[in-house]
């Protein structure tokens, strides 16, 4: 392929991606936001393996590496559990830092690579290498840690050693004097000593990071790593002198650095705290007497029957999914109950909290999957100020989302997280297994209310009792 070919391709494969990002912020355009991610994936892919950068022998290394690499994301999308996407996208993420690193070193040791270049476009080359590898690091260290505390395997408690915002700042500035002995470097073998030591400092400060933080606040380091994983991307696309990586790679980092400040808002947590790695020290695991008052009273059962007769009897409806919906894979249920309540004229809405479940989007997910139509599902704002004119509040496997702590108690660990107002319904129903905690560990005042019934079971199994009672 000559080189105008192959640029013209790249160009083409940019457009896609641009339009698949703006596809993928809509439901409703979302498979098409995805066709063209695949279709620009595709076009990048053939563009760059038969582009003028790749010579024969190189073929079969390629060959080798795609069907490898292949295989194994097919294996792994094909059994995925939902409720692990966000460790397998962590995993991802720990790839693209592990690659712009081993880059960033071959880049370094193959003299073809830089015999181009001279003057100052040599030390930005040799700056491109240093922060290239840097990046990767951070990225691929932390990412490693984040899917192990994601999938259990590290404590999803913080670490915080004494001192570690200095320990971080004399990490940094030993990373740039080292740059300076790196940029002075004559030969190869001169430069490799600064690139170890900049290199092992920049892992222990991704791991560092990772683990001072707490359980709850890790979505936003998953969405803080995306965002990572793309600066890292373009630095290698600069290493490489591949526009197309370059430009991707931005796409993924701004992109990631904006759904982080969403999820940041979301979660009540500053995004200048986040990028500056220092949050999550008040939201280790909160035990339940970590939250100031507890909630006292009595809790009031509810069965199925009873449920089903209350959402009869209602003229609105709005139903808040929870982990616990996508746990117990409940969400066809829930679109059948839909069906029948919307057939006999309830007002049946969904409400869809930023950070429900366990990763961006997730409720949006599995709604659409048992196609729940999308103009009743509604973000959070959209439908916070309607709790009061509602009959039922049906929150299906949620918990900390739907938690009046979060506005009462200013001492509560997610004090401050917006949440769905379900209390102000007339009758609030929350249907889950026991009395146990949600994800940030904190009891939930919710249970005790007066106005609350509690559905105590599998969300699936509850669900299927109150369609049938429905039906009957
Ligand atoms: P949670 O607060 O985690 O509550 C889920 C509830 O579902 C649990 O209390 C659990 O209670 C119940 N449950 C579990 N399995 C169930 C089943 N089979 N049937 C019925 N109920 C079941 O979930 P949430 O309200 O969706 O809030 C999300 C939380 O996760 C937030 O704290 C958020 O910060 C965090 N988080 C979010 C993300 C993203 S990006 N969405 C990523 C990671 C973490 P029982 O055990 O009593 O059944």
């Amino acid at each position: 392929m000559s080189s105008n070919l192959s640029t013209v391709a790249y160009i083409g494969a940019t457009i896609l991606f641009i339009l698949s990002l703006g596809g993928l912020s809509n439901q409703e355009s979302s498979r098409r936001g995805n066709l063209f991610g695949m279709i620009g994936m595709t076009i990048a892919v053939l563009a760059t393996v038969f582009g003028p950068q790749v010579t024969g022998g190189g073929y079969a290394w390629i060959i080798g590496a795609m069907l490898i690499g292949g295989s194994v994301g097919l294996y792994l999308a094909r059994t995925v559990q939902m409720t692990q996407m966000p460790e397998l996208v962590a995993f991802m993420h720990s790839m693209v830092g592990l690659a712009a690193m081993l880059v960033g070193f071959a880049t370094f040791v193959d003299p073809s690579a830089t015999k181009d270049f001279v003057g100052a476009a040599k030390t930005i080359h040799e700056l491109e290498i240093y922060i290239g590898i840097f990046i990767g690091a951070v990225t691929f260290s932390g990412s490693v840690i984040a899917f192990g505390k994601l999938s259990g395997r590290v404590s999803g408690n913080p670490v915080l050693l004494p001192g570690r915002h200095w320990l971080n700042l004399t990490g940094l500035l030993v990373v740039i004097y080292f740059g300076g002995v790196f940029m002075n470097a004559h030969t190869v073998a001169d430069g490799w000593t600064p690139l170890i030591v900049m290199t092992v400092l920049a892992l222990l400060f991704g791991v560092h990071m990772v683990m001072a933080i707490g359980g709850a606040d890790m979505p936003v380091v998953v969405s803080m790593l995306n965002s990572y994983s793309g600066w890292a991307a373009a630095a290698t696309g600069f290493m490489l002198s591949n526009d197309l990586l370059i430009v991707v790679g931005a796409l993924v980092g701004s992109s990631g650095a904006i759904l982080s400040y969403i999820m940041c808002n979301a979660m009540n947590r500053s995004f200048i705290s986040v990028i500056a790695g220092g949050f999550g020290t008040t939201s280790a695991k909160p035990t339940a007497t970590a939250g100031g008052e507890q909630p006292v009273g009595e809790v009031t059962p509810v069965s199925a029957l009873e449920t089903a007769e209350l959402l009869r009897e209602a003229k609105s409806v709005i139903i808040v999914p929870g982990y616990g919906m996508a746990v117990a894979q409940a969400q066809h249920t829930v679109f059948e109950i839909t069906k029948l309540l919307r057939e006999k004229g309830v007002n049946i809405r969904f409400g869809i909290h930023p950070v429900a479940g366990r990763m961006p989007g997730h409720m949006n997910v599995l709604l659409a999957e048992a196609k729940v139509p999308y103009d009743i599902v509604f973000e959070m704002d959209e439908l916070n100020d309607d709790f009061p004119d509602t009959d039922v509040a049906m929150v299906i496997g949620a918990n900390d989302i739907v938690n009046p702590s979060a506005q009462d108690d200013p001492s509560s660990p997610i004090a401050g997280m917006p949440v769905l107002e379900v209390w102000k319904a007339k009758t609030s129903i929350v249907m889950k297994r026991s009395m146990a905690s949600g994800y940030a560990g904190v009891d939930n005042p919710l249970f005790y209310k007066e106005n609350n019934r509690m559905l105590f079971g599998d969300a699936k199994k509850m669900l299927d009792e109150v369609l049938t009672a429905l039906k009957a």
